[in-house]
């Protein structure tokens, strides 16, 4: 449903046997070739919660999209899988936008995983200005999602990000600020055998 102007929470968007699915193919990724890794961000701090890009790496020293992760190992971003891109194609079409997205970040948060407010505004110039959404994807451990204004000083709302539930914000929300301020322990579903929460932002850098 749409809780504000281009935002939207869908809760349960997807089904449990489709949670189940999507954390195997998480966790093989993280655990992969190009592993997850916890990045440190430009002030010299680490962040908290373990990333991997898919598609594009954002680079946390530079705030920028690049091919190769200069700021870690050097190796290659692995691609985006074409089940990820339908998923979140699929999702932003329910909110009635349009996404061929071409980068994911999945981050992996623990118990004491999460993420301070920020605005997701690293991809083109061009992306932002026509409002593309970023379509985000949980799962396992449900999360105190913080949902903002445009900026920072705004009030912020919070809202509870359950596994399987989607959350779009693109037109006029693209620039929201948002972050996670804790994760609730234990509150995944036994059926997935994961212990913390998986989280999926998709994004499409340019036009
Ligand atoms: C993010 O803003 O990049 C992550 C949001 C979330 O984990 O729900
Ligand atoms: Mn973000």
């Amino acid at each position: 449903m749409e809780i504000g102007p281009g935002a939207f929470h869908f809760a349960r968007y997807l089904s449990s046997a489709d949670q189940i699915a999507l954390v195997n193919q998480c966790r093989a990724l993280i655990d992969g070739p190009v592993p997850a890794y916890v990045p440190v961000v430009r002030g010299g701090g680490k962040m908290h919660v373990r990333m991997l890009c898919l598609g594009r790496h954002w680079n946390g020293r530079t705030y920028a999209y690049e091919t190769h992760r200069t700021d870690f190992d050097n190796l290659p971003a692995p691609p985006l899988p074409a089940a990820f891109v339908r998923l979140a194609h699929d999702i932003a079409r329910a909110a009635g936008m349009l996404l061929a997205p071409d980068l994911c970040i999945l981050n992996y948060y623990d118990a004491d995983g999460r993420m301070g407010l920020h605005q997701d505004k690293d991809e083109s110039e061009r992306s932002i200005a026509a409002g593309l959404p970023v379509v985000s994807v949980s799962l396992g451990d449900t999360a105190r999602f913080l949902f903002g204004g445009l900026r920072r000083k705004e009030p912020v709302e919070s809202r509870l990000l359950a596994s399987g539930d989607a959350f779009v914000f693109g037109g006029p929300a693209r620039l929201r600020y948002h972050g996670v301020s804790r994760i609730l322990p234990g509150t995944a579903p036994p059926e997935l055998g994961l212990v913390g929460r998986l989280n999926l932002t998709f994004r499409q850098y340019d036009l």
